[in-house]
Parts: C-alpha cells; structure tokens; sequence
C-alpha cells in the first residue's frame, strides 16, 4: 500500500492546499494529512478547528475514502513513520518556497533514508497564495470566496468576529 503524508500547519486550509490534495491523492493508495500542532508560528485557528475545517472539505470534495486527518507533534519524519508513509507531500508555489523546503527534505531524507520528499508545482491560479493572506482578508471582513472552500468561510468569519479584528 503506498502511503503518503501531507503535513502543514493548514491555518486555514486553502484553495491552494485543496489542490496539491487532490492531485497528490491520485497517486497513492492513502494520503494522509498532517496537522502540525507545535508549530513556533502561533496560529489564529485551533488545531481542532484547523482539523474541522480540513474534515469538512474532505467531505465536500468527495475525497474520503483516500484521505486521513491526523494531528501531530514532533519530528515529520517520526509522523511518517507511524503513518508507515513511503513519501511527503509539500507543494511549491514560487521559487521562494524552494530553499526552505530543499533543506527541510534533505534534512528529512537525512534522518529517514527510506521516506522521499515529493514535490507538487501549485497550479498557477495559487502560486500568490497563503494562508497568511486569507487571515488578513478574512480580519477585515474582505471576500474570501476565491481563496478558500466555500464548506469554510462562514466559520473563518465567524472566527473573526468573536475574537475581533486582530
Ligand atoms: N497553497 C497555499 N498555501 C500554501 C501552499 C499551497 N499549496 N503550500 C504552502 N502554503 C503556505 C501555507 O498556507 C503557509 O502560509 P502562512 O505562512 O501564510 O500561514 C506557508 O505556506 C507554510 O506553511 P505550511 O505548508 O503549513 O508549512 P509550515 O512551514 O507551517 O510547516 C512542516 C512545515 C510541517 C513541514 C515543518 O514545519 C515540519 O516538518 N515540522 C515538524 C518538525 C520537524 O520535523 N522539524 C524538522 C524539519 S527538518
């Protein structure tokens, strides 16, 4: 069974995100997303609801059946090795992101040799976003509708408006 990981910090899942998703899951048996939780960066969502929202775009883009959500902490490569994943998912949406996650997949290769780096290009249409640009639209009341599954909009603004424009 070939078994994929996914991890990220997903705050909050994007357009973006959803798209290395799908394509990634076409090319393996299982993939299963990782949501970091003891992430240096302080995230506005919880990490129940950064799971919520990846559960709900699951459900509404029919995409169950291959995909797992899972919490983590801890080494990435520890993460894969009990998901008895082969492989890492990260995607690539300008050259900015590439010596960051070179140096993260060598590193990963370096303490696992067994567990590959697997590189998605983001489409074109995604290559400028972030989920830091979804907060900061969504914090002031901005439209959201193209940059993140409509199943999640309500809740992120919902978000903002119980704890206020940040
Ligand atoms: N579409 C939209 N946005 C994307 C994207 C895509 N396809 N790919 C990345 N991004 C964005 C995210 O939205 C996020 O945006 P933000 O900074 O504005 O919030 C940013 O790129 C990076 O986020 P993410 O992909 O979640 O990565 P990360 O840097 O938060 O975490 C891990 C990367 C989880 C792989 C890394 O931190 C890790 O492995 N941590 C575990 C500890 C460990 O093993 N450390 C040793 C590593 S050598």
């Amino acid at each position: 069974m070939k078994i994929a990981v996914y991890p990220g910090s997903f705050d909050p899942v994007t357009l973006g995100h959803l798209d290395i998703i799908q394509r990634a899951s076409k090319l393996v048996d299982r993939l299963v997303i990782g949501v970091l939780t003891n992430i240096s960066k302080k995230t506005v969502f919880s990490m129940e609801e950064r799971v919520k929202f990846l559960e709900l775009v699951i459900k509404e883009y029919n995409l169950e059946s291959k995909i797992k959500i899972e919490s983590f902490n801890g080494l990435l490569v520890d993460f894969a090795k009990a998901q008895n994943a082969s492989f890492i998912v990260r995607g690539l949406r300008a050259v900015t992101d590439f010596d960051y996650e070179l140096q993260l997949a060598q590193t990963n290769h370096v303490m696992v040799p067994d567990i590959d780096t697997v590189f998605f290009t983001t489409r074109l249409e995604y290559s400028y976003l972030s989920s830091s640009t979804v907060r900061e639209i969504a914090n002031f009341g901005g439209d959201i509708r193209h940059f993140v599954p409509e199943c999640i909009i309500q809740f992120i603004y919902d978000k903002y408006k119980t704890i206020g424009s940040v």
